[in-house]
């Protein structure tokens, strides 16, 4: 029986998703989103235009499909409950449960598990439950903090001070956020991606990747949700020795053991983001799902049969032999609306170029009468794709520089200088 796979969710990590679902595949794909993505339309032989959270739509749409497996895309329905939702009717998820999610909806929940059970890479931090306390030890302490509010915040809510805050700024911000916060010792070093497929039980690493998140070029502006990412063909990054690699791995294995021993097996993927420190990597946080842009990098490489890796992560078979990456490098170049991320124009055409070997994936953006229009958020990626960085990046920039319209992008990611930075950077420490 050839496999329907629900995918849920409308922005480029989804149509990386679908595009790697069908590609050399039978499988049909369905798919529900908040927004219609013209890329995923396109490859979906059913689209449900809906809130992702809205999880009766989503199991009725399912239900109505007959799908037999779902890929839950973003954090906000995986929050919740879509898969426990789903599963109750019998379709079989990549993704966590609600409680499982844990380990990215709730910070304090992440810290306090590799805590107890004495996994290495945690910071030192203290959760707070009330602001005064918090406001108290920030002024007792010595040396920079990284605030975080203890939920959801689309990666836009974390302030490190030193960087983003002063003492007085960390202090108007824990007010602000009202709420249950963790404050943990601010790390130094080079951040790294990396995304495992998991089945409960086995673990399976994908190549290594590293995002972005700041909207300018040489890493200054406000923080985004990721302008981009890159990948080098031998699926590490230069500034990560072997070892850091090895313990970072074996901190994410370590994690999947604890949730199974909490009686909350972790299934679905599972992205660590890491600080390459000197003492090491150290987890800046875990998410329960792909990245985005980073599921872009890697699903481009994908080489063996998508549905296969779903059907072993949902039936607990999955093992390393079942998953193959291209040995290429690659580089991932997301055009935002100028504006982006505080004030977004809106609504205003655009027009591709010539995108070349390019692959293109589409996020919020706005497709009517053949004509593209920004919305809010990342209108659409470039995915250069090639045996060296320096060829993926020049396909990535030229297609990216060939759109037309109020968009911009980041022309330094995957650029040799950008990766002489974080090489020279790691040294140093
Ligand atoms: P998050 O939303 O937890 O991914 O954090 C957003 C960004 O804040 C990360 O990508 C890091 O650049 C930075 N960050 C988070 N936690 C820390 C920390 N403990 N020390 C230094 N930087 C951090
Ligand atoms: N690119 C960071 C994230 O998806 O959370």
């Amino acid at each position: 029986m050839d496999m329907k796979i629900l995918v849920v969710g409308g922005g480029g990590r989804e149509h990386a998703i679908a595009a790697a679902l069908s590609r050399n595949s039978e499988a049909g794909i369905y798919s529900v989103m908040a927004k219609k993505n013209p890329g995923i339309a396109r490859i979906a032989r059913e689209c449900c235009i809906a809130r992702e959270t809205d999880l009766e739509k989503v199991a009725a749409f399912a239900k109505k499909t007959g799908v037999t497996h779902a890929v839950i895309g973003p954090e906000s329905p995986l929050e919740a409950g879509i898969v426990d939702r789903l599963e109750k009717d019998g379709i079989a998820c990549v993704g966590p449960t609600r409680a499982a999610a844990r380990i990215e909806t709730d910070k304090a929940f992440c810290r306090n598990l590799m805590a107890e059970h004495h996994i290495s890479g945690n910071p030192e931090y203290r959760v707070f439950h009330d602001a005064d306390e918090a406001i108290a030890f920030v002024k007792n302490h010595d040396g920079d903090l990284a605030i975080k509010p203890i939920g959801l915040t689309g990666g836009k809510g974390v302030r490190i001070m030193g960087e983003q805050v002063d003492t007085a700024g960390a202090i108007d911000y824990i007010r602000e956020i009202k709420g249950d916060v963790v404050l943990e010792e601010r790390l130094k070093g080079e951040e790294f991606t990396l995304q495992a497929f998991v089945d409960g039980t086995h673990i399976v690493p994908m190549p290594l990747v590293q995002d972005h998140k700041r909207a300018f070029d040489g890493d200054t502006g406000p923080n985004t949700g990721g302008m981009g990412a890159y990948s080098m063909p031998d699926h590490r990054l230069p500034f990560v020795a072997k070892n850091d690699l090895t313990a970072a791995l074996s901190i994410m294995i370590s994690v999947v053991a604890a949730m199974a021993k909490e009686g909350t097996p972790y299934k679905g993927i599972l992205y660590g983001q890491f600080m390459d420190t000197k003492e090491g990597p150290k987890v800046i946080e875990f998410n329960a799902r792909f990245g985005d842009p980073e599921a872009m990098n890697v699903l481009s490489l994908l080489a063996s049969d998508f549905p296969g890796i779903v059907t072993a992560i949902t039936d607990g078979t999955l093992s390393a032999s079942k998953v193959a990456f291209e040995p290429a490098a690659t580089v991932c170049k997301y055009l935002v609306p100028e504006g982006y991320p505080s004030s977004p124009q809106v609504n205003r055409p655009i027009s591709l170029g010539n995108a070349g070997k390019a692959l293109l994936y589409y996020a919020n953006v706005e497709e009517s009468g053949g004509a593209l229009r920004t919305l809010t958020s990342r209108t659409l990626a470039f995915v250069g794709k090639a045996a060296t960085l320096e060829e993926a990046e020049k396909i990535a920039e030229q297609a990216a520089s060939s759109v037309q319209g109020s968009v911009f992008h980041r022309r330094d990611i995957g650029t040799r200088a950008l990766l002489e930075r974080r090489i020279a950077h790691m040294k140093e420490l």
